[in-house]
């Protein structure tokens, strides 16, 4: 099957001029100012941007959390990236307590089986190095394309970890080229603040802000910073929301240290003040780190401006308000964290942060593409547009006006953060690897398109499309 999308403007992070795209079989095989190809479909592209398919380093599809399991699996989450012109996406494979990373990946990549309609990787998630080998088996991950290990230092009787545990990762990573990232919060502190707040009487879904400060991710996002600098391991600092964690984040990477991190999309959208709000509809906003106050959202632009902060992730983790986050009705410390965003990730960095001036197209592109690609070991296959790149391909309709609702979108949740917010621009088609998956408004693809992606070792270069994808 050959794709010819004629007379758009291509952006890159790096480019922005207008020209053919053609597309044979998987890839992107020529781009050139009015190609006279022949091919078996046309796409008029004229007046229209043409991205390289987003990628997003930071989803949890069909993952057990809070007593409950997030409510889109990779169907219905990859739906939604699909629509949103994210077309390859890293989900966290979770370790079991005691289970081997052989175990944890078979289980996810069942979960996955069948199911897949855009291209996708996973970072091991660690919760547990004590049982015999761990650090051996941690060791040889990269070879099976899994480059990049998690650790949460909160969620403190869960996810969280021990510094112990932290840093004899970060060790490894130093020595197996993965990349370590972590969500930086000091559980232990917050436990004792959530403990105290219960204590009081403190029920309300707000408190969840309450008791987990800011300084808390400061802290931490600097311990790991130290930590990662001692061990010799690259770090990346997961969903970044305040000053106090953007801060040390600079610092580092002004000394040279290789360090980055990420916002995500809800940081600059959704402030304290929604967690306010009343007849519990303040849950909807309950996701970890907890929504700032409108003075870290210009903070946050200026980071991802300024290249402090290096990508734009969604950390789509949803749960339905009706029957999910409402185990936590008479409790905050119960309302399941995470929240969604998959699929409108594009629309709104491309209104709030393009249209109004914020960041240029290339950033952009850069944000929400290129970067995560390159950090996470998929560059160059996805993450661009050149020649030999998988066509991972977004024509996108800058002028489209669209209303982001709760009823128009795919995910399996019945809320959107963004509900009723208008936005100019939209992905009109999107391609991945050559196969259209979205056209006119409809998925025209199947589960199953998608494939798993084995990423690169930290700053290694991935072999082009051309070459085999390891399963
Ligand atoms: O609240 C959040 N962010 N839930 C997902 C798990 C995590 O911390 O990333
Ligand atoms: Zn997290
Ligand atoms: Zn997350």
């Amino acid at each position: 099957m050959s794709i010819i999308i004629k007379g758009g403007r291509i952006v890159t992070a790096a480019d922005d001029y207008v020209a053919d795209v053609f597309v044979d079989g998987e890839r992107v095989s020529l781009i050139g100012e009015s190609l006279d190809l022949d091919a078996d479909r046309v796409i008029d592209a004229a007046g229209k941007y043409v991205l390289p398919g987003c990628v997003d380093p930071h989803t949890h599809l069909d993952m057990p959390f809070g007593g409950t399991v997030t409510i889109d699996d990779v169907e219905s989450g990859q739906t939604a990236a699909a629509f949103g012109g994210t077309t390859c996406h890293v989900d966290f494979c979770i370790q079991g307590k005691g289970q081997t990373f052989a175990d944890a990946l078979t289980d996810w990549h069942a979960k996955a089986e069948g199911k897949q309609l855009i291209d996708m990787g996973y970072h091991i998630a660690i919760t547990d190095l004590s049982f015999d080998g761990a650090l051996e088996e941690l060791a040889s991950l990269p070879e099976q394309g899994v480059t990049s290990y998690k650790l949460f230092m909160a969620y403190k009787g869960a996810l969280q970890v021990d510094d112990e545990t932290l840093f004899k990762a970060m060790e490894v990573a130093a020595g197996s080229g993965a990349l370590v990232m972590v969500h930086a919060e000091n559980g232990d502190a917050i436990d004792v603040l959530v403990k105290k707040a219960l204590a009081e009487g403190h029920t309300e879904p707000h408190w969840h802000a309450l008791t987990r400060p800011p300084e808390t991710e400061g802290e931490a996002t600097n311990r790991a910073i130290q930590l990662a600098h001692v061990a010799g391991c690259p770090l990346y600092v997961v969903h970044v929301s305040c000053k106090e964690a953007v801060e040390p984040i600079a610092l580092a990477r002004a000394k040279g240290w290789d360090v980055s991190g990420e916002t995500c999309t809800q940081y600059f959208f959704v402030d304290y003040t929604f967690l306010e709000r009343p007849n519990f509809e303040g849950a909807k906003y309950v996701y970890t780190p907890p929504p700032r106050d409108k003075a870290n959202q210009e903070l946050l632009w200026d980071a991802v401006r300024t290249d402090v902060l290096s990508a734009i992730s969604t950390d789509h983790c949803a749960f339905r308000w009706d029957t999910q986050k409402s185990l936590g009705r008479d409790d905050f410390s119960k309302i399941p964290n995470g929240g969604p965003g998959l699929e409108n990730r594009l629309q709104m960095i491309h209104h709030f942060g393009v249209r109004e001036g914020r960041i240029s197209l290339n950033r952009m592109v850069e944000l929400l593409a290129t970067n995560p690609a390159k950090l996470f070991g998929l560059y160059p296959r996805k993450g661009t547009l050149a020649v030999g790149s998988d066509a991972d391909i977004v024509v996108f309709d800058p002028e489209k006006h669209v209303t982001i609702t709760a009823k128009g979108q795919h995910s399996k949740i019945d809320y959107n953060l963004y509900e009723g917010t208008e936005v100019v621009g939209t992905p009109e088609t999107v391609l991945l690897r050559g196969n259209v998956l979205v056209a006119g408004g409809e998925l025209v693809a199947s589960p199953g398109i998608g494939r798993y992606v084995a990423r690169a070792r930290f700053g290694g270069e991935l072999a082009r499309a051309s070459q085999p994808v390891a399963a």
